[in-house]
């Protein structure tokens, strides 16, 4: 048996401010929708901001409800909602940040099943998105590209029928 060792690498800001311009508003864009978060139930309101290649950006936020699973996270809500209203535009950034009673400093990462799920709309549009996330101060992370947050990832090239 061999052995083997992937690398995976993001970039790190101080804070949102070091960002560019543009990523920067989306970062906004993604608390803004942060505020119309639906979270009574864990009090942890996330936001999602997508930037596309036309320049649209497309917003979500964590919805959830009584039945827990029902609910959704911001990132599925942004990305479904950008696929469904813009079907042929590509997703160039998504933007995640989060609004709490505790002001956590660490970055807030996509979970596993929204990871999927990028990686899902990167293999569709065959180009590479970048995920920006940050906590509510504090440092952001940025990857270009889910391999740097899902390595050896199940795709539909896995699939014998694909
Ligand atoms: N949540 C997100 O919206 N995105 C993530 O990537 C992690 C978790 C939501 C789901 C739930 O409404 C709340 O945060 C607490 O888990």
């Amino acid at each position: 048996m061999k052995h083997k060792t992937l690398k995976i690498s993001y970039s790190v800001s101080e804070s949102n401010s070091d960002l560019s311009e543009p990523d920067q508003f989306l970062m906004k864009e993604a608390l803004k929708s942060a505020q119309n978060a639906y979270a009574p139930y864990s009090g942890f309101s996330v936001g999602a901001a997508i930037k596309l290649s036309s320049g649209k950006i497309v917003t979500g936020n964590n919805q959830e409800n009584a039945a827990y699973p029902s609910g959704l996270c911001a990132e599925r809500v942004a990305l479904f909602s950008a696929s469904a209203l813009y079907p042929n535009d590509s997703v160039e950034t998504i933007a995640i940040t989060i609004k709490t009673k505790h002001k956590i400093i660490e970055p807030v990462a996509p979970c596993g099943a929204c990871r999927q799920v990028i990686a899902e709309y990167e293999n569709r549009q065959n180009k590479k998105i970048r995920i920006i996330f940050s906590g509510e101060t504090g440092k952001s992370y940025m990857v270009e590209g889910i391999q740097n947050l899902l390595p050896i990832t199940f795709n539909a090239r896995n699939m014998n029928n694909r």
